[in-house]
């Protein structure tokens, strides 16, 4: 427990530690550091270089969050963007930590058990994360989610769960 907790803060510490507005409600935080970081990995390898690889859907940052996704989380923004300003997606979406917390309210806004298998889970996340809300039962891609896995089983390894 103790050094899950370490760990936890160590993560948050390679996040910058922006102050993220949302619109007039606290956030709360379904999705654990550990979880956050093997959906990261499997996205984008946790590259934090602020990219946006489809220009047209603008699919956006560490998380390569769409559009879309951003606006169903909330329309958080980094520091100084109001939320219908021109770059409030991008600027938010390239920040990892307005992106992470866009993910926290994507995940508690969609919450549903995607397998299954009778649990709320990290597994249930990637699924909502890559596939969406609405098609999470969907078939993942090959590569996203061995590398999920891998990441998941590497954290299990290590005694994190
Ligand atoms: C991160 O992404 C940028 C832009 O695509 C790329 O130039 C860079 O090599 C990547 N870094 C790593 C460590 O893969």
């Amino acid at each position: 427990m103790q050094i899950l907790r370490l760990l936890c803060l160590c993560l948050a510490c390679l996040l910058p530690c922006g102050r993220v507005h949302g619109q007039g409600h606290l956030l709360d935080k379904p999705v654990t550091e550990l979880c956050l970081n093997c959906i990261c990995e499997a996205m984008s390898g946790c590259n934090a270089t602020a990219i946006c690889t489809n220009p047209e859907k603008g699919i956006c940052g560490i998380f390569r969050i769409t559009w879309a996704y951003w606006v169903d989380a909330g329309k958080l923004t980094i520091d100084g963007d109001q939320p219908d300003s021109e770059d409030a997606f991008i600027n938010c979406a390239n920040d990892p930590h307005c992106a992470a917390n866009s993910v926290q309210n994507y995940m508690k806004k969609f919450n549903q058990d995607c397998n299954d298998d009778g649990e709320m889970d990290c597994h249930d996340y990637a699924r909502i994360h890559r596939l969406g809300a609405y098609g999470c039962k969907g078939e993942m891609p090959y590569k996203y989610l061995s590398t999920f896995e891998d990441c998941i089983e590497n954290y299990a390894d290590q005694g994190f769960e």
